[in-house]
């Protein structure tokens, strides 16, 4: 019999992670997935079910300590301060996206661990990237320091690769919109907070402006891009970071979208520091080597999320 995976996820807490520790017990079996977590509590479907500990990625031999304790053999390194709060803290989002990245490949070249999962971000690209698009291939110039931690850990996933055979793999989100657990800092969080505002007060005030168009991905997307991408066969993939997207959307777009479910909603839109973040990010995305090369394949366009979020929230707000 195959063995099963010992999976560590790190940042359990946050938009992603919280609904990828169910997602992976669900696959790989409960005690298998270890969720950590730092400052935010964890949600109970995380604590009722499986294993649950405090981590803190900037201490090394805590996560040695952790890798070994638990036979850890596939990492999920999911902590990370986002665009907009990185711009407010530069120095404590290079502490945590950097120092937290690379104690996390260090600790798991010297364990021997399997995998590592780590999302970049459309973040990496900047004001001098094609933006219609984009490849994967292309000019890296981010302006924001999120962006600058990301284009680093994308060049460090590849050093540690080569040089000690470390399999990383990481993949560009775009903005991740979901319904369970609610970003935080990120210049893409207003497509989430879009449809709490709508359903609870029939109106949103957007720090973007109207046609602000952004690649974007529902949340059950998301997770199927993390488990195809770690049970990708090696051997088929040509590079460590692919380009990703689900679909793209103007903020105009999808409150039409969601008008049609709420016909009272109204939107305005109040631009702020954000703004000249999402100018500096893609429109469109090339995914096309993740889907040639693991099978990418994202099911949910915007028309079929709005569907979906409105439902799910309408039913718990
Ligand atoms: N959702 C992220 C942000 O807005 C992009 O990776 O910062």
């Amino acid at each position: 019999m195959k063995k099963m995976r010992r999976i560590l996820v790190i940042g359990a807490a946050g938009q992603i992670g919280s609904e990828l520790v169910p997602f992976l017990r669900n696959k790989y079996g409960n005690d298998n997935v270890i969720a950590t977590g730092r400052k935010t509590p964890l949600p109970d479907a995380i604590k009722k079910f499986g294993p649950v500990i405090y981590l803190d990625a900037l201490e090394k031999n805590t996560l040695s300590k952790v890798f070994y304790e638990y036979e850890i053999d596939t990492i999920f390194h999911m902590a990370s301060i986002l665009s907009a709060t990185g711009e407010k803290m530069p120095q404590t989002a290079w502490d945590i996206n950097m120092n937290g990245l690379i104690n996390v490949l260090e600790a798991s070249r010297k364990y021997s661990i399997k995998n590592v999962i780590w999302p970049s971000s459309i973040a990496a690209f900047g004001p001098t990237t094609p933006r219609d698009n984009t490849p994967n291939t292309t000019v890296l110039e981010p302006t924001t320091m999120y962006g600058i931690t990301k284009v680093a850990g994308e060049l460090l996933a590849e050093y540690y690769y080569k040089k000690y055979g470390l399999d990383v793999r990481s993949m560009r989100l775009p903005g991740i919109i979901s319904s369970e657990t609610l970003p935080g800092g990120g210049t893409t969080d207003y497509a989430v907070e879009i449809f709490y505002e709508a359903i609870k007060n029939k109106k949103y005030t957007c720090f973007l402006k109207e046609d602000t168009v952004l690649p974007m991905m529902y949340m059950p997307d998301c997770l199927k891009c993390m488990i195809d991408i770690l049970e990708a066969d090696d051997s088929k993939l040509k590079r460590r970071v692919y380009n990703l997207t689900g679909t793209s959307f103007s903020a105009g777009e999808i409150a039409a979208e969601i008008k049609k479910h709420i016909p009272e909603f109204t939107i305005e839109y109040k631009p702020d520091f954000r703004q000249a973040i999402a100018d500096s990010w893609p429109k469109t995305i090339d995914d096309s080597f993740a889907r040639e090369e693991w099978g990418w394949n994202p099911e949910y366009d915007l028309k079929a999320m709005t569907k979906s979020m409105i439902a799910i929230l309408s039913k718990r707000l």
